[in-house]
């Protein structure tokens, strides 16, 4: 006899993170893959700024999980339309939290590190977040609907994140590699710190939070190492085998973004390690397993 999974909705599914997370969790759940562009089996047709095509892909996968990690994740796009940024990051997470907490749905939902103002670095999850911009304010709004809403709820605010490159949004790494890969220059700041997550491992480390139900509220996954922007870039060239000198000092204050960066919002994620018994990855054991993926 086939054992029916139980479903889980995975909301920005055809994003950076969704698209490890969807294989992954096909093991042990029947997902429901959710965006404005997903196509194929399990995929639903769903627009974050409208409640009513959140209820709809709710209500059609009927599940006992939802990962939220469906978002406009740019800082600048978010500054320049506020309001947007208001109906996708918030005001959706709000819908959606509230359908969880009816339905008894665990939620997980997506956070960043860029809800501290970055003055102290290495923040744990005790520390009190001050975010500088409309893109990061408005995660912190939407941790506190999940968390208030959706009783048991887990908030997993991660790093500026890398990995393999699936065919989603290209990452810092897809846009370093490019570059070195053709003999030019890149330029890494020295003056921001970040704990970049690895984002190949989070489909590891969502199974087993959702393997222990006991796991609720604010948890924290970067990487094992806090880096400059310039360090990272180094370490990356060098365990990709090109040439190091290629990458320019560079400071992120002369750097014009529409959205204020965090000078050091690095990330100690020793407390869900413990929890779950993963270590965070080093930059260099997380760049070597990305050796020979761009073909
Ligand atoms: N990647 C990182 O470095 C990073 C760092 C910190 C936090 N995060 C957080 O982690 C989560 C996942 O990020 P990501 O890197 O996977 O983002 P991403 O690559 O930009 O993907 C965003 C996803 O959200 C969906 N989406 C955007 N607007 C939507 C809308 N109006 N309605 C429905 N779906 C919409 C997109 O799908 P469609 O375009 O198909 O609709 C896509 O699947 C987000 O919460 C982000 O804020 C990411």
């Amino acid at each position: 006899m086939t054992k029916t999974l139980p479903a889980l909705l995975l909301t920005g599914a055809t994003g950076s993170i969704g698209r490890r997370l969807a294989p992954a969790l096909g093991a042990s759940w029947r997902v429901f893959r959710a965006s404005r562009t997903a196509a194929g089996e399990g995929a639903l047709d769903l627009d974050l700024a409208d409640p009513d095509s959140i209820r709809r892909s709710f209500d059609a996968a009927a599940p006992k999980v939802v990962i939220h990690a469906g978002a406009d994740s740019d800082p600048d796009s978010c500054e320049q339309d506020p309001d947007r940024a208001k109906r996708v990051n918030v005001d959706a997470v709000k819908t959606l939290s509230l359908l969880c907490g009816a339905s008894g749905a665990r939620l997980v939902h997506f956070s960043t590190d860029l809800v501290f103002d970055g003055e102290r670095g290495w923040y744990s999850e005790d520390d009190a977040p001050r975010p500088l911009g409309v893109y990061a304010r408005g995660k912190l709004d939407s941790e506190e609907a999940a968390l208030a809403r959706a009783p048991g709820a887990a908030v997993l605010r991660i790093s500026t994140a890398y990995g393999r490159p699936l065919g989603g949004r290209p990452g810092f790494v897809d846009a370093l590699r490019a570059r070195l890969a053709a003999g030019e220059p890149v330029t890494g700041f020295t003056d921001q710190w970040r704990t970049s997550t690895a984002a190949d491992q989070l489909p590891e480390v969502i199974a087993k939070l959702l393997a222990d139900p006991d796991l609720a509220g604010v948890f924290h996954w970067g990487g094992a190492e806090r880096a400059t922007r310039f360090e990272t870039a180094v370490a990356f060239a060098r365990v990709m085998g090109f040439d190091e000198r290629l990458v320019r000092p560079g400071r992120a204050v002369d750097a014009r973004f529409a959205s204020p960066r965090p000078r050091d919002s690095s990330l100690d994620s020793s407390r869900l390690a413990a929890a779950l018994g993963v270590a965070p990855l080093t930059y260099e054991i997380g760049f070597k397993a990305l050796q020979g993926a761009w073909r």
